[in-house]
């Protein structure tokens, strides 16, 4: 039995995702993870949310609420969600809990104690009316270079100058508008980065079956310059980890917290921490995953990301893992995805632009999601979301070809044999014929779902489902069943045990229609199936199943239209 570490990214507090973020990093991840399951592998599968930092902050801000609570509210709101799209996560936790804080206050002082943090002292614009500092962005004024006056303090937009904060004229403070403000010297710590840059280089290099998506975004970071800067991992907030050294103060960075991204990929970690606690487990329970000194060094470590998160994963990340020079593990493959457009434009959550996750659950089950956005993951380029698209690949894939399976086969079985699997009849050329290219496609499947080629997985997925309805076609029991019973017995009984490999394998992309399916032909048994011939003896004749409820329905052409005009605008 194979050990399975899964993540997935962490989504930020800030609201409820899109179907983007989505297929981006947590679905592919419960694909996986339900997979591996299934294959008989112990899984541990985390995810959390990433709660700090300033979109925290400013949403906490425009919904009129404290950050805390801001962040508890929208946590539970988050993971209600995922349930409802059967995301499996074995504990979805969050970057603000005590392990957290605790962990990231442990790398910081072990990262001090290696020599790999310098402070530096720098000038900030600090605004009294919001008592905070006022990074680049947030402070705005008139361009030294040109006269525009709605320059922002990294940059002018109008002549396209550099700037630092402190060189606007007239600054003020683009969250209140004030003019009250200081320059004033503060002291934040650096991650001395650069000074692993062989390390990094050579651990990357050794990942040498990583998707080319990953490889090639941190290569370009590695070697491009910019990408392996020493980073500055302390910010002038209130809302985050308080900067400590260990359990130690750090003298000079009192009332600082650490970068958001410092804090967040180490949730990974405390994750498995706060599954401990909520379980009852003990540390070794969790260290087993995460502690290669401790039982971790036998566990596969795979990580999912959306393109923009990979620089992170592959540089900072392992920054802290390789600078703390303990034994912690070390991600091993990590799949990453570029994005999923909608309909002719972006997903944006700032504008409110797509379908968000709350809203597609209200108009259809989780599986039907599942399949669209799985079977179209934006692996090798970025990928479309439209309605013809969705109602297409619905209604031919699911409803056309998986569901009217199972519901053709149980009915004619009911209305000829009644609701047992029928006896009688010998298996001839045509079932063998069968069963060969079934193993062909299984086999083909495995391979995708190993490799977490997730498109060609969908692919021979869908392509074992249909083996099943040229089979029923050309088998035709109910034109055998007129002159030849026995053999028509045989076909159903064929397709009946059809349906319940179908549930078996089906499961990672559609866990609650095959969930229906094996209730349906009354079997609990999920097994992931050997072979064909062993999987279609799984019900015998006398067997009783029962017709299932429609297992897929059909999108009208009225659905997608109105859907279509809904969600146009934005939200
Ligand atoms: N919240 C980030 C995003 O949505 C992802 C953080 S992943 C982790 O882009 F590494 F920080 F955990
Ligand atoms: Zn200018």
């Amino acid at each position: 039995m194979a050990r399975h570490l899964i993540t997935s990214a962490i989504p930020y507090i800030n609201g409820i995702k899109h179907l983007g973020n989505l297929v981006g990093s947590q679905l592919p991840a419960d694909l996986y993870a339900r997979y591996q399951r299934a294959r008989g592998n112990e899984v541990m599968f985390l995810c959390a949310t990433d709660e700090h930092g300033t979109p925290a902050e400013l949403a906490a801000a425009k919904a009129g609420k404290p950050v805390a609570e801001y962040c508890r509210e929208m946590h539970a709101i988050q993971s209600e969600i995922a349930q409802g799209f059967r995301l499996s996560f074995d504990h979805f936790g969050r970057s603000s809990s005590p392990q957290n804080h605790r962990l990231t206050q442990h790398f910081a002082g072990r990262l001090a104690d290696q020599n790999l943090i310098r402070e530096v002292s720098e000038k900030q614009v600090y605004s009294h009316a919001d008592k905070r500092f006022l990074p680049d962005r947030y402070i705005e004024g008139t361009c030294p270079n040109c006269g525009y006056d709605k320059a922002r303090g990294d940059q002018c937009e109008n002549c396209t100058k550099q700037l630092d904060p402190t060189d606007l004229i007239d600054p003020r403070s683009a969250i209140s508008g004030s003019t009250d403000l200081e320059v004033r010297e503060t002291k934040h710590l650096y991650l001395r980065q650069s000074d692993m840059r062989g390390k990094l280089q050579e651990w990357i290099d050794s990942k040498t079956d990583w998707p080319i998506l990953t490889t090639s975004i941190a290569k370009k970071w590695l070697n491009d310059g910019d990408g392996l800067q020493d980073r500055g991992i302390t910010r002038d907030l209130d809302w985050g980890i308080p900067v400590k050294k260990g359990t130690e103060d750090w003298p000079g960075m009192e009332g600082k917290v650490f970068y958001v991204w410092f804090d967040a990929p180490i949730e990974y970690i405390a994750c498995a921490g706060e599954w401990a606690e909520a379980n009852g487990k003990t540390d070794a329970d969790w260290q087993r995953w995460w502690r290669t000194d401790k039982g971790a060094d036998d566990v596969r470590y795979t990580q999912f990301m959306g393109k923009d998160n990979v620089p992170f994963h592959t540089l900072s990340f392992p920054a802290t893992i390789l600078g703390s020079d303990e034994p912690w593990k070390l991600v091993d493959y990590i799949k990453s995805f570029n994005y999923l457009n909608y309909d002719g434009g972006q997903f944006s959550t700032s504008q409110g632009r797509g379908v968000f996750m709350d809203q597609a659950l209200e108009i259809l089950p989780a599986d039907y999601w599942r399949w669209w956005l799985l079977s179209h993951a934006p692996e090798s380029s970025d990928a479309e979301f439209t309605w013809e698209n969705f109602q297409s690949s619905v209604n031919k894939d699911l409803a056309d070809v998986l569901g009217n399976f199972a519901s053709r086969v149980t009915k004619f079985c009911r209305s000829k044999f009644g609701e047992v699997v029928p006896e009688g009849g010998t298996p001839g050329d045509r079932e063998s014929a069968l069963i060969a290219s079934l193993d062909a496609g299984l086999a083909e499947y495995q391979t995708h779902m190993d490799g977490i080629d997730i498109r060609k997985s969908a692919n021979a997925l869908r392509g074992l489902w249909v083996m099943g309805n040229e089979y029923l076609q050309e088998a035709a029991p109910w034109a055998t069943f007129k002159d030849d019973p026995e053999t028509a017995a045989m076909q159903i009984r064929t397709a009946l045990n059809l349906i319940r490999f179908y549930a078996a394998i089906s499961g990672p992309f559609i866990p609650d229609a095959s969930a229906q399916l094996l209730t349906a032909m009354q079997s609990d048994d999920a097994q992931w199936p050997e072979n064909a011939a062993t999987a279609l003896k799984a019900l015998p004749a006398g067997h009783a199943f029962t017709v299932p409820d429609v297992t897929f329905r059909k999108i009208t052409d009225e659905e997608r239209e109105g859907w279509q005009e809904k969600f146009a605008g934005t939200r």
